[in-house]
């Protein structure tokens, strides 16, 4: 209620990218002290029923996940746990460090319960994560996934230099041992190699090379939301080929600015991908034929629009194993994980 009626109309009268920055300087400052983090699992943790799930051999204490893009430099991995959070998925990162798009980089659409999403794989680059990543303190039952992408930058041009960059990161993380899962982002739709490995061609080179690392970790890919189920099906078929990959993120951001409630909240000089709600129904149908034809051959992160409890109940109706989340936690608030985890927990019951 106190971000509903009081935080979230400040909030959100100021640049979102802002108040993003914002969020993360006080997320990592609380994150490091004691005290801090007692009050805000206080506030925010859930505390009732065990509802901890494993999957892949990993134990998350809530089956929800911070998605790809809000931690993506992994600052606040001591103060999500306290929010209800079951795991976070930092970056996504690239091999070398990345100033992302041009601004504007992100809109609000609230009537559409949307954002307008232009970062262009703004981050640090992935010694640095390594480094920091290699100094935070463990909390249990909490796991840290990496997002990894190709370098947004004019090096980038071809398919080999990005298999290159996607290589040289995935082999530094294995080496470095950081991270509990790795998520092959190859559905950014907003950055300068564009969407090139959500390509049934090309894909399997991609697979191929990251297969040659020695990983013992499960890896997903982060699978792009705008494509007809038959052409989705090429992308799973090429995945199920390479032992390697675990399972899917569905998905990523919708391009389609039609799916948004109200199409001319849009201003005409943004451009970017969709979050939040017009993510919603295309992420739950291609969960549904997903589980429908391949079983259990992928675990499945379902990803996108979860705005409710109600569109929570219905990513795992559809098939998901886990579900991730971003822009319901920016619209609804801090305390919306637990008010997850405890309709989760009842859920389960009956
Ligand atoms: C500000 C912002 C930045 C994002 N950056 C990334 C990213 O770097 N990598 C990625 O895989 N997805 C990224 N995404 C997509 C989200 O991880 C997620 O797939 C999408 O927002 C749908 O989930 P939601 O409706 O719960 O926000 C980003 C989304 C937002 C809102």
């Amino acid at each position: 209620m106190f971000y509903q009626k009081i935080l979230k109309p400040i909030f959100f009268k100021f640049n979102p990218e802002f108040i993003h920055n914002i969020f993360v300087y006080i997320g990592e400052l609380l994150g490091k002290n004691r005290i801090a983090r007692n009050l805000t699992r206080f506030f925010y943790g859930y505390k009732d029923r065990d509802i901890s799930k494993t999957v892949d051999g990993l134990t998350y204490k809530t089956p929800f996940i911070l998605s790809a893009g809000f931690d993506y430099n992994g600052r606040l991995l001591n103060i999500l746990p306290e929010i209800s959070f079951g795991g976070a998925e930092i970056g996504s990162i690239t091999a070398r460090p990345c100033e992302g798009n041009k601004k504007p980089r992100l809109k609000r659409l609230p009537k559409s319960q949307s954002l307008i999403v232009n970062k262009g794989l703004r981050n640090h680059g992935v010694e640095v994560v390594i480094k920091r990543l290699k100094k935070i303190k463990r909390t249990k039952n909490f796991v840290i996934g990496v997002s990894i992408a190709r370098t947004n930058d004019s090096k980038n041009q071809d398919t080999k230099e990005g298999i290159a960059d996607y290589f040289y990161s995935f082999k530094r993380l294995n080496e470095e041992n950081v991270g509990d899962y790795y998520a092959l982002n190859i559905s950014c739709p907003n950055s300068f190699g564009g969407e090139s490995f959500a390509d049934p061609r090309i894909l399997p080179d991609l697979l191929e090379s990251l297969s040659a690392v020695k990983c013992d970790k499960p890896v997903y890919v982060k699978m792009p939301i705008n494509l007809e189920w038959s052409k989705f099906r090429e992308l799973l078929e090429v995945l199920s080929r390479f032992k390697m990959i675990k399972g899917v993120i569905i998905g990523n951001l919708n391009k389609n600015y039609e799916d948004l409630d109200f199409p001319n909240e849009a201003p005409k000089d943004y451009c970017g991908g969709l979050s939040g709600k017009p993510c919603l129904e295309l992420s739950d149908n291609l969960i549904k034929h997903t589980r429908a034809s391949y079983g259990r051959r992928f675990t499945i992160i379902g990803c996108g629009g979860v705005m409710s409890v109600e569109n929570m109940k219905e990513k795992f109706r559809a098939g998901s194993d886990l579900v991730q989340l971003m822009t319901g936690m920016i619209y609804n608030g801090p305390g919306f994980m637990k008010e997850l985890s405890k309709a989760y927990s009842k859920n389960e019951k009956s």
